[in-house]
């Protein structure tokens, strides 16, 4: 609250709120600071000024440590289709039935002040504010990933940001990991298409990536993967375009998607979900809990289920896009994870750095609070914000009963047993380069994209060391040799000119 006892976030432009100190005491003007005399030193006392420097110099939380870029907006998911017949779950029950979200895009390798046309994955992250609680999908741009290992995904990540010692980007490192884990080259081949730089947000699909599980009240369940793919249309920049757009507007994404929200131009997706049953997935070719292969679409067809809708957009960016905190592990009742390893070591991850990065009440900040929570036996700790449960018992006491409802599916549905190991899975079989053949046949449905995707690859490993080159010629010709040796001769064309 401000001096005139309304929230600060009420004051219409045209209002003249009263100026105060942090602690709501009339200033008569800001600049009217405290010193000795005309030209003296400053005073100690004067607390509008040491307040106002010291919360400046705190301004700065710790940046995201991926997908640090990034631009969001409020809206929508409605259900336009049935699926009871494969979920329970609140959001996806009753036709036509919308929740609210926020949606947070972003590039992943870049710092906070990075191009937005850089070539990199984007994230596609979704919060749903649902009546059973939050539900997150954290989701990217693309249907894979570079790895199924998640140990693999610090040491990947520090090759695609700077070199340790020249704080550059490195070709070599980037290029020395990729060709040292070749299960990545899937995505590899979805990173240097032209889908690697999309043209903005809102012409770009989203994918799961991962499989989750969706459990019926009976204890059934089926594996399924989600897709969203743009109304708007696939529209990507081509190299060169990027490449001039980050220097001409690095912002260009995030002004394009608020723009067209402005102006009432809402983007929307159309949402698609595959399914298979757990008879159907122990003969599936692919093992479903391998993030760096898709379900081929004509063997486990799509099925459409809703759209979702960005219409509004914030009106802090720092309040509500910078704080919002997203989390696979932020689920409700009737969706649960796979035993893919790297979502399961996401279910980890994610809280774990919110409470470093915005503290360890992050679900009490308004753009991440559900609409109804009651846990108070988590208690106090740093910016308790949300009253802290007053007086309510801190432990389950016989004085104060709780409501503990019980959460369909109670069954359970899933049996593991084993003894516990520790093994490598990340050998490479011959069946690890058949999807990125299959997208580079996809690429050559539409003239130019394979063209444009060995410029793409040679213009960036030409600054790679000629050990790393050679390895990663390698590695493409294992996806197609015609696609290796295309790539051999563009790159050391341009290796040459170095
Ligand atoms: P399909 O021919 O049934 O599907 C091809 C998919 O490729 C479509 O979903 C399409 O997405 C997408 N696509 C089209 N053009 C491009 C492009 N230039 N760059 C990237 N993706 C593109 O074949 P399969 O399902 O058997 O998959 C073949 C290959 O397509 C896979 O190896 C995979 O890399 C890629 N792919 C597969 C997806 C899947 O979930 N099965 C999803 C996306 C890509 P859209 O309709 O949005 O244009
Ligand atoms: C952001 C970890 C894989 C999508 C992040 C962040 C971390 C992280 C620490 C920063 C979160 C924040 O500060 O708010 C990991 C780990 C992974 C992994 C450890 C693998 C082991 C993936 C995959 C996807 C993905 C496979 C997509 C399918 C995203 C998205 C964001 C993000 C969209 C940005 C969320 C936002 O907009 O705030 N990841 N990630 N990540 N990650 Fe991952």
């Amino acid at each position: 609250m401000v001096a005139d006892d309304k929230p600060a976030s009420t004051f219409k432009y045209n209002e003249k709120p009263v100026y105060t100190t942090s602690n709501g005491a009339p200033v008569e003007h800001p600049s009217k600071w405290q010193r000795i005399g005309t030209q003296g030193p400053l005073l100690l006392q004067d607390f509008h000024l040491i307040d106002l420097l010291a919360h400046f110099d705190r301004e700065r939380i710790p940046e995201r440590v991926v997908h640090a870029k990034g631009a969001g907006a409020y809206g929508e998911f409605e259900l336009t289709d049935d699926i009871s017949d494969i979920s329970a779950i609140d959001m996806l029950t009753g036709v036509g039935k919308k929740t609210p979200c926020v949606v947070r895009f972003s590039t992943v390798g870049g710092e906070k002040g990075s191009a937005d046309s850089a070539r990199d994955p984007r994230g596609f992250a979704m919060k749903f504010y649902t009546q059973q609680g939050n539900w997150d999908w954290v989701y990217n741009n693309t249907p894979i990933f570079f790895l199924r290992d998640p140990t693999n995904f610090p040491l990947f990540i520090h090759t695609q940001k700077r070199n340790p010692q020249t704080n550059l980007k490195d070709a070599t490192m980037f290029w020395d990991y990729l060709a040292t884990h070749q299960e990545s080259v899937h995505q590899v081949m979805h990173l240097f298409s032209d889908r690697g730089t999309p043209y903005s947000y809102r012409f770009m699909n989203g994918y799961s990536g991962h499989t989750h599980k969706f459990v019926k009240p009976d204890g059934s369940f089926v594996y399924v993967q989600i897709h969203l793919k743009t109304d708007q249309g696939n529209k990507t920049f081509n190299n060169e375009e990027a490449t001039k757009m980050a220097a001409e507007n690095p912002d260009f994404s995030t002004q394009d998607l608020f723009e067209a929200i402005q102006r009432g131009e809402f983007p929307s997706w159309t949402v698609y979900i595959q399914t298979l049953t757990p008879q159907q997935a122990e003969k599936f070719k692919w093992n479903i809990f391998d993030l760096t292969k898709v379900w081929p679409q004509k063997e486990v067809p799509l099925r459409r289920f809703g759209k979702l809708t960005l219409n509004k957009n914030v009106e802090n960016y720092f309040a509500e896009i910078e704080q919002v905190a997203f989390s696979p592990s932020h689920l409700v009742p009737g969706v649960e994870p796979s035993a893919d390893p790297v979502l399961q070591s996401r279910l980890f991850s994610y809280p774990d750095t919110h409470r470093h990065r915005l503290g360890v009440n992050y679900q009490q900040i308004p753009v991440n609070a559900p609409l109804r929570a009651f846990n108070p036996f988590q208690r106090d700790g740093s910016m308790s914000v949300n009253g802290n449960y007053g007086a309510n018992p801190n432990y389950p006491s016989s004085y104060r009963h709780l409501t503990y409802q019980p959460v369909k599916p109670t069954n359970p549905h899933e049996k593991w047993a084993g003894v516990a190991v520790s093994e490598m899975f990340d050998e490479i079989k011959p069946h690890d380069y058949e999807q990125a053949n299959g997208l580079w046949q996809v690429l050559g449905r539409t003239p130019g994209q394979q063209d444009n995707f060995i410029n793409n690859v040679a213009g960036h490993l030409s600054a790679a060391h000629q050990d790393t080159r050679a390895r990663t010629y390698d590695m493409f010709s294992k996806v197609n040799p015609e696609l290796g040796a295309a790539i051999k001769a563009a790159t050391e064309k341009n290796a040459s000119k170095l």
